[in-house]
């Protein structure tokens, strides 16, 4: 069977969906990042406790996980297209309302109305650009809508930076909250108007019984006869199997054992500790002697830039040398730099300044290996392993752990450093990803440059999960 090779067979076009798509991913990026550097204005506004701040910044990780568990029946019922624009109207209506609550009990409902789409878009977003990608660049494709989760995040910190302390309204210099969540109403209308032009999904398509605009897609997207055939062909054996995603949970345990493997990897994901940093880098500059809020703003950014640049090693590479030697180089780097970080940190750091910088150094290498590897290759591999019949039910699983790990990660790091110390915390994470190496060793396929519905079929002929992919 052959479907095209070489990256360069493909269109422009395919880059302008693949790029339109993943704007999904800067509004998740953008909502996570902003709350950061907003939480310290709300707090004074309107004079609430820090459980009070930790339900404002945790409600958009509920509401995330709760769109994420049922963006599955939307965005089989609709279609991906229309899905993600249901969640952008939904990001539009959330960060207003988050921008003009009176008070915290309705911020806190908005940031979960917020989270909401955001939990759709993390959902659906993938989902689309796995089943509109062609084999090649596939990886590519997924990791790009990753790079815009780390811009969204970096953007965000920036934002809040100029708005924090610089920019000057009604006479007001600094401290502008409220335009900080704002702000991401004016992306979330591109993102409509850019999706709007986007064509559905093919294999959306093809399930539905619309196989003419299934292949229309597949024309606009510069396909040729023969790649377009090939393509129908594959597409075709996997929608045979005519079950849906629930019948599929119950009588079919290749499906779980996807399942299973989705939602482990999107455990590992989390427990890397990568939002321990993303949310409470200020707090970690603080903790390693850096007490200027000014310096703490710009180490943010710098934690933020390094993660946008890192995140192109996984791009340039993730369809040459696969996931699987990515993933283990990450966990290295992300294991030694965590134990370093832990190490310095438990050397009585406040006592000694001089460890500062260091300590910050290897945090930095820390982010480095985590974009190069489980930021992005996590959500291509959870796009990649469920047959076509059950995939909005195992995406719904893979992408609604993600949020619930997530939720917990950041809800717990404020009691593990009072309880354990920041040293151990760290020391505890490293340790962890040292041990994903194994989980990756025994249960993770490689699915570099082989089509979804080939994965399919030897999952479903009872392969061992790390066998079927190549
Ligand atoms: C993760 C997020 C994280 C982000 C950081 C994503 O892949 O799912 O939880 O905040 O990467 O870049």
């Amino acid at each position: 069977m052959t479907i095209p090779t070489s990256p360069k067979k493909v269109g422009l076009i395919v880059y302008f969906i693949g790029f339109t798509a993943a704007l999904a991913g800067l509004l998740f990026g953008l909502d996570v990042g902003v709350i950061s550097g907003a939480q310290q204005f709300i707090q004074k506004e309107f004079t609430i406790s820090d459980n009070a701040i930790q339900l404002v910044v945790s409600a958009l990780l509920w509401g995330a996980a709760f769109g994420a568990l049922f963006s599955g029946v939307l965005s089989s019922r609709f279609g991906r297209r229309k899905t993600i624009l249901i969640s952008a109207v939904n990001f539009i209506v959330g960060a207003a309302l988050c921008a003009v609550s009176p008070n915290e009990h309705l911020l806190i409902f908005a940031r979960f109305i917020l989270g909401i789409a955001v939990g759709v878009a993390s959902f659906t977003a993938p989902l689309y650009l796995s089943e509109v990608a062609p084999r090649t660049i596939r990886g590519s494709m997924i990791s790009m809508y990753q790079l815009m989760i780390t811009i969204g995040i970096v953007l965000a910190f920036l934002s809040n930076t100029w708005l924090a302390t610089y920019a000057t309204f009604g006479g007001v210099t600094g401290g502008h909250w409220r335009l900080m969540l704002g702000i991401i109403v004016l992306p979330a209308a591109v993102m409509f108007v850019g999706v709007y032009l986007l064509p559905e999904s093919p294999r959306w398509l093809f399930l539905k019984g619309f196989q003419e605009r299934a292949v229309a897609v597949f024309k606009l997207m510069k396909l040729d006869e023969a790649e377009i055939a090939a393509e129908v062909r594959e597409i075709e054996d996997s929608v045979k199997v005519k079950q849906n995603g629930f019948q599929l949970l119950r009588t079919n345990s290749n499906f779980r054992r996807a399942i299973g493997l989705g939602v482990g990897l999107q455990i590992i994901q989390q427990l890397t500790g990568i939002n321990v940093v993303m949310y409470y880098a200020p707090k970690i500059f603080a903790l390693a002697g850096f007490e200027g809020v000014n310096e703490q703003m710009w180490g943010t950014v710098v934690v933020g830039v390094t993660n946008v640049l890192a995140t192109f090693i996984a791009i340039a590479f993730v369809d040459k040398l696969g996931r699987k030697p990515i993933m283990y180089a990450g966990f290295v780097v992300m294991g030694l730099a965590l134990l370093t970080v832990g190490a310095f940190f438990n050397m009585d750091i406040e006592k000694n300044p001089q460890f500062g910088y260091p300590a910050i150094g290897a945090l930095l290498v820390f982010i480095i290996g985590f974009a190069m590897s489980a930021g992005p290759i996590i959500w291509v591999v959870c796009s990649e392993i469920y047959p076509l019949a059950g995939r909005d039910l195992g995406v719904t699983f893979s992408t609604g752990t993600n949020w619930i790990a997530n939720a917990i990660v950041g809800m717990t790091f404020l009691s593990l450093i009072n309880g354990f110390g920041p040293g151990n915390t760290f020391l505890l994470y490293g340790g962890l990803n040292v041990l994903f190496i194994v989980f990756f060793l025994i249960f993770v396929p490689e699915t570099k440059g082989i089509s979804l519905e080939q994965i399919e079929r030897n999952l479903m002929s009872g392969l061992r999960l790390r066998k079927i992919g190549r």
